[in-house]
């Protein structure tokens, strides 16, 4: 079977092409530089790059795939969670050549389809995916706009255990590096200079770490990082000060981030942990998610740092998946769904 998926929830545009559970091609175009000047993403321009980016990423997508569209049997598209209007261009457009093409069309939670790009696997430059691994496992699905701990109990059958109550993670690391005057997205910024700085050199708060639900929170640790800056100023000034904020910081994160992820398998009785999302990129956290579940024994599967960052290549590898499985196509009259909530 040979998919085209397109995804455009949020900042990035992305076309793939998927044939059998191999990804034959993922093309992205991000918008970072855009709105770094802005601070964060602005919706509207995000719209408008997105009508703009389509159709080459699409051509890029199937170009590098060596596909024609006469060959394509399905076209899938991210359905929402995401900005109104960036999720309407590749929703509607995906729909349109489903409707030229006579094929079928599926539409996608972005969520969902986090899921399972742990299981999306390179090898010899390409990436596949392999179910045939599948275990049920606990999946951190940890970016820009969400955090939450998943319960995976076999294939496309879930339950989200948790979610954050405000911040998400990698809001955090954005907001607390441009308390910092790092520049947008702060998240990659803090992680290069957390490398050479002391995670015990400041303490910050690790909120609801010992709460008994899997419910995350992240914006008490955001303030007390904006009143220890306006306690200590000239802290910045100091290069190696710096670093030790940003480890400090991070090494808050992380630890929520960890215990919260290997309690909720230990409690859900599996064997397995995956993670996902743009801040699965950062080194400490693979690092202390790798050490903890060697420690307890779990099997960990990271994201592929290139496919933690939102692709279409993970929505068309459900939509594959949900194909085969039987489950209905999405009607051409259907509509986005911005607030879809994974349940
Ligand atoms: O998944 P993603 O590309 O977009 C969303 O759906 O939000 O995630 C982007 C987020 C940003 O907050 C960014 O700062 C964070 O992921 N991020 C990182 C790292 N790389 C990206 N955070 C910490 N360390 C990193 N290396
Ligand atoms: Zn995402």
């Amino acid at each position: 079977m040979t998919i085209l998926a397109l995804e455009t929830s949020c900042d990035e545009t992305s076309a793939a092409v998927v044939r059998d559970g191999r990804v034959l091609s993922s093309a992205v175009s991000s918008q970072i530089k855009l709105h770094a000047e802005y601070g964060g993403v602005v919706p509207e321009l995000a719209a408008r790059e997105h009508l703009r980016n389509l159709i080459p990423v699409v051509q890029t997508a199937l170009r590098e795939a060596g596909v024609q569209t006469e060959q394509l049997d399905a076209v899938a598209a991210t359905q929402g969670p995401g900005l109104p209007m960036a999720l309407l261009v590749g929703f509607k457009a995906a729909q349109a050549i489903a409707f030229t093409l006579r094929k079928p069309f599926v539409g996608i939670n972005h969520h969902e389809a986090h899921l399972y790009s742990p299981w999306i696997m390179s090898g010899g430059g390409a990436f596949a995916a392999d179910f045939t691994a599948f275990q049920p496992n606990i999946s951190l699905i940890v970016s820009g706009g969400h955090t939450m701990l998943v319960k995976v109990e076999s294939e496309l059958k879930h339950r989200v255990l948790g979610s954050t109550v405000d911040d998400a993670a990698g809001e955090c690391f954005d907001k607390t590096g441009k308390l910092m005057g790092l520049p947008y997205p702060a998240g990659p910024e803090i992680d290069r200079l957390a490398e050479q700085g002391n995670p015990k050199a400041y303490d910050f708060p690790r909120p609801l770490l010992n709460d008994p639900g899997d419910d995350f929170s992240f914006s008490g640790l955001k303030t007390s990082v904006r009143y220890f800056l306006r306690d200590h100023p000239g802290i910045l000034d100091n290069t190696q000060r710096l670093r030790d904020m940003c480890a400090s910081i991070q090494a808050a994160i992380v630890e929520v981030l960890v215990k919260k992820t290997i309690r909720a398998a230990k409690r859900n009785h599996v064997r397995c942990v995956t993670a996902s999302g743009g801040v699965t990129c950062n080194r400490a956290l693979r690092r202390e998610l790798a050490r903890a579940c060697e420690r307890e024994g779990f099997e960990l599967r990271l994201a592929e740092k290139s496919l933690c960052t939102d692709n279409a290549a993970m929505i068309g590898i459900l939509a594959e998946r949900k194909l085969l499985a039987n489950i209905a196509p999405t009607s051409l009259d259907e509509e986005i769904n911005p607030g879809w909530v994974l349940a």
